[in-house]
């Protein structure tokens, strides 16, 4: 039998309890080979998420994978950080290990052109989890990697819902320049936006099915979820926090996991009141060369089933 290829992926993050699971499910995933995590400003600083995803790859013992660090800022704009979702920290609620890995001493745009152009055509799928700032520098300084990559799977956006502002998503609304330029490029591009990940909820259920894999890893993710629960029912009256970035992910591993409709999205620049907001034009059915989609509806229990699973495969590591 003929093994599948495995999907090669860039997660270019801002640990984030959110982006730390995403970054168990990439490394715990069969399917999925992790080239790089890359780091940007965005839930906190750069050096606390930078730090935040060195920690996580101790817990989760990822070893022979670079990591480095990005932007310190957005294109523009001010820092703006997300202490009421994620703590002081960026990953406040567990205690986390010092990390043992060092970082790679290229700049994260630099690893990411790097890991892009010396790789085939077409095998590997960038996938942001936090602000444009690192992908968009990238494809400024290096503008074969636009055709080079094979697609763009990002979590941001949301073609109903914001959460930054009433149309803005945090990861677009923090750096909005940054996200016209990515979304403007011509590589196929997945906006796995709130519409979708406001779905994936982590409901009593799942707590419960995390807590029977009993390993130090699933602890960890249940201390994530505690934390980032509570902070979204204060912050946002949500009964149960949604765990965005994983989604993205799972896109990458199993598109079927949910389902998506081309439609061409742009970036408002210039609304005092939607700057940030990612407009879908749903009006007509979408142009030839229409490169977005976005994601629409997902499957809950599958998605929750690759998490465990990547869970259960990534076992008690002894951090
Ligand atoms: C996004 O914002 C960040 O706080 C999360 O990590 C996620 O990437 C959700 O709006
Ligand atoms: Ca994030």
């Amino acid at each position: 039998m003929v093994e599948a290829m495995a999907k090669k992926i860039i997660l270019d993050c801002d640990p984030g309890h959110d982006d730390a699971i995403a970054m168990l499910l990439a490394h715990g995933n069969p399917e999925i080979e992790l080239l790089a995590v890359t780091t940007v400003v965005g839930n906190q600083t750069l050096e606390k998420v930078t730090r935040n995803a060195l920690s996580v790859a101790r817990i989760a013992n990822i070893t022979g994978v670079p990591f480095a660090a990005g932007c310190h800022r957005p294109l523009i704009r001010d820092i703006e950080v997300a202490p009421d979702i994620h703590g002081d920290s960026g990953l406040d609620g567990p205690v986390l290990p010092e990390p043992v890995i060092a970082l790679d001493s290229r700049h994260a745009v630099d690893l990411i052109i790097d890991t892009i152009m010396s790789h085939e055509p077409g095998t590997v799928t960038l996938v942001p989890t936090a602000g444009l700032t690192n992908i968009a520098l990238a494809v400024r300084k290096e503008p074969r990697i636009a055709e080079r990559v094979k697609e763009v799977v990002l979590m941001g956006g949301g073609y109903h819902v914001g959460n930054w502002s009433a149309v803005a998503e945090f990861n677009i609304k923090i750096d909005p320049e940054a996200a016209h330029i990515v979304f403007n490029e011509r590589w196929p591009l997945t906006m796995v936006g709130l519409d979708l990940t406001h779905q994936a909820l982590a409901t009593p259920e799942v707590v419960e099915r995390i807590t029977k894999v009993g390993t130090k890893p699933a602890k960890f993710v249940l201390e994530l979820l505690e934390f980032f629960s509570r902070m979204y029912k204060n912050a946002q009256g949500f009964d149960y926090a949604p765990v965005h970035d994983p989604c993205a992910v799972a896109y990458v591993i199993d598109p079927s996991v949910m389902t998506v409709r081309k439609v061409p999205v742009d970036i408002e620049l210039t609304g005092t009141l939607t700057l940030g907001m990612t407009v879908a034009d749903f009006r007509a059915p979408p142009p030839a060369d229409c490169h977005t989609q976005v994601a629409v509806d997902l499957d809950h229990k599958r998605f929750w089933d690759l998490i465990v699973d990547a869970l259960e495969r990534i076992g008690d590591v002894e951090p």
